[in-house]
């Protein structure tokens, strides 16, 4: 199974991938491609440190969607990737029909709530304001519909009393490194 990756952040979600790749739990799977819509981004540093190919593609024109001569850029430069799979760890642009349909049924994204509650940006922000007790993270294929996908599994956090934004995020960050990569390994083992 040949897995393209796309992050716009510090790529910790895409590290924990190519971690489970290294120690041999995620079977027949290999990331064959990094890509990420921000030149400087820390998940393009992680193409050196495990021997993939990593590279910035402009996203250009817009700033947030992902739509016209750069949609057209990202089917193209994915396509030649022949991927199976396409992992958003961390892909903080909207998706658009177009670039659904060139990868029906390939894509799946990785968000940090339990959807469909807080869908949209800042999802562990979202559930610690509402002030929830479980909130976690869900990986789901992506559909046109923004978080709105099959959801294929997800993880639960309790949020404490004691909790601050930032531990919790590093709870939910935490359920996220082991959730992606055994749903990975779970997908590459299914019969196609
Ligand atoms: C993760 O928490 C992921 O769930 C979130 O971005 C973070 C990326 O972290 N994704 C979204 O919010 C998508 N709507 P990383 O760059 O360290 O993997």
């Amino acid at each position: 199974m040949r897995i393209v990756i796309l992050g716009s952040g510090r790529g910790s979600n895409a590290e924990a991938i190519l971690q489970a790749q290294s120690a041999g739990r995620l079977g027949n799977a290999r990331v064959v491609q990094l890509f990420s819509d921000k030149p400087d981004a820390g998940i393009l540093a992680l193409g050196t440190r495990f021997g993939v190919p990593a590279s910035y593609l402009d996203p250009a024109p817009f700033k947030t969607k992902l739509d016209g001569e750069g949609e057209q850029r990202y089917i193209a430069a994915i396509a030649a990737c022949a991927p199976d799979l396409i992992v958003l760890a961390g892909f903080m642009r909207v998706l658009k029909p177009p670039f659904i349909a060139a990868f029906a049924g390939k894509i799946i994204n990785l968000h940090p709530s339990l959807l469909p509650s807080f869908p949209g940006l800042d999802g562990i922000g979202q559930a610690f304001r509402r002030g929830v007790k479980i909130t976690g993270c869900t990986v789901h294929h992506v559909t046109a519909e923004v978080d709105g996908g099959p959801i294929i599994d997800q993880a639960a956090v309790r949020i404490e009393e004691t909790d601050t934004l930032e531990t919790l995020a590093a709870k939910v960050h935490a359920a996220e490194h082991a959730l992606l990569p055994a749903v990975i390994a779970r997908l590459a083992a299914a019969p196609a």
